[in-house]
């Protein structure tokens, strides 16, 4: 028995034929309960709670799959007291993410933005709204994990200086991507274009502040599509403010949604509410790889994607 709690592609879920496939609105944690009483498997996006009040009612459970990549609806620690698998889809989205990096740097360097919304006020100002080209530029990439070395990857025919500020990968992987490492204070002083693509971590909190920001040329773009808090917003919102810095790309924010804060007002920033993954490539294709755990676990073969030690059932 699988219960499909959240939403999801019908394309998606071909490969469950032969299983018995329920549906249930998650977001109703008591319609929630009574579907997993039975079941074997739960595939969930973000909108289902999966708690430990949950998984008390779930006594066949072998596997929460999650199709995305957060874990935060999900009590990891809990499930797998419960002894049961949970796994996400790490890399459905690493593509997304990349090529709307890569996009909005050309959308941030050319004021398309801005541009667009003067001519739909009635103002053709071709003048004011003069770019600079990406290519050739020196773009630094902060973190070179996945999405980092895409993007890297990506930007490659814009022939950019490229230069990587990561302790935790090698001169080898970078100069595989035809970057060069650096530590942060050298990249923010000598990039046009910054670009953030590390977890957020205690350690990666208010990674880039006023300290850092004040090291950048006047001209930065600063592109955030990693996770809000990164970049300090007290301090960005400073800097914007002063225009110590040429503008910012924000996909990610420290509170979500982020309606009322400051740094959406800003004419320099291109906001968005979260959209790094906001495909539908994406969104299938973590289904598809949540929908692959699933049968994985039922067949009792190992699951790669699982997050949490193989469950040991009593
Ligand atoms: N906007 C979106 O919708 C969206 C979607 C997917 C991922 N993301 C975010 O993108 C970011 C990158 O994801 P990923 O899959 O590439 O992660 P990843 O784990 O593959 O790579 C992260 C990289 O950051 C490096 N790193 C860690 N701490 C560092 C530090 N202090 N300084 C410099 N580098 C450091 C690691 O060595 C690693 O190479 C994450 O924050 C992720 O949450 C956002």
């Amino acid at each position: 028995v699988v219960v499909v709690a959240d939403p999801l592609p019908e394309t998606v879920l071909g490969p469950l034929l032969g299983h018995d496939v329920r549906f249930c609105d998650g977001s109703d944690p008591s319609a929630l309960k009574e579907a997993l009483g039975d079941a074997h498997a739960l595939l969930v996006r973000s909108s289902t709670q999966v708690d430990r009040s949950v998984l008390a009612e779930a006594p066949y459970l072998r596997i929460i799959a999650r199709a995305g990549v957060g874990l935060d609806n999900i009590d990891v620690e809990a499930a797998t007291q419960a002894g049961v698998l949970v796994a996400n889809a790490p890399r459905s989205n690493v593509l997304s993410v990349a090529e709307m990096t890569v996009g909005s740097m050309i959308t941030g360097l050319r004021n398309l933005l801005p541009a667009n919304a003067a001519l739909r006020s009635g103002r053709w100002d071709r003048g004011r709204y003069q770019g600079r080209e990406l290519s050739r530029s020196t773009v630094g990439l902060v973190g070179l994990g996945h999405v980092g070395t895409l993007v890297a990857q990506l930007l490659r025919p814009f022939a950019v200086r490229l230069l990587v500020h990561d302790p935790f990968v090698s001169v080898h992987h970078a100069a595989s991507v035809g970057a060069q490492l650096v530590d942060l204070d050298e990249l923010l002083a000598q990039s046009d274009v910054v670009s953030v693509h590390v977890p957020r971590t205690p350690q990666t909190k208010g990674l880039i502040g006023e300290r850092e920001l004040r090291l950048a040329k006047p001209s930065l773009l600063l592109v955030n599509t990693a996770r809000g808090g990164i970049v300090d917003e007290g301090a960005l919102n400073a800097a914007l403010k002063e225009k110590s810095i040429g503008g910012a790309v924000i996909d990610v924010f420290e509170i979500e949604p982020a309606i009322g804060n400051p740094l959406i007002d800003h004419a320099s920033v291109l906001a968005t509410p979260h959209l790094g993954a906001g495909t539908r490539e994406a969104q299938e294709r973590a289904g598809r790889e949540a929908v692959t755990a699933v049968l994985q676990a039922l067949a009792g073969h190992p699951v790669p994607t699982a997050v949490n030690p193989p469950a040991s059932h009593p």
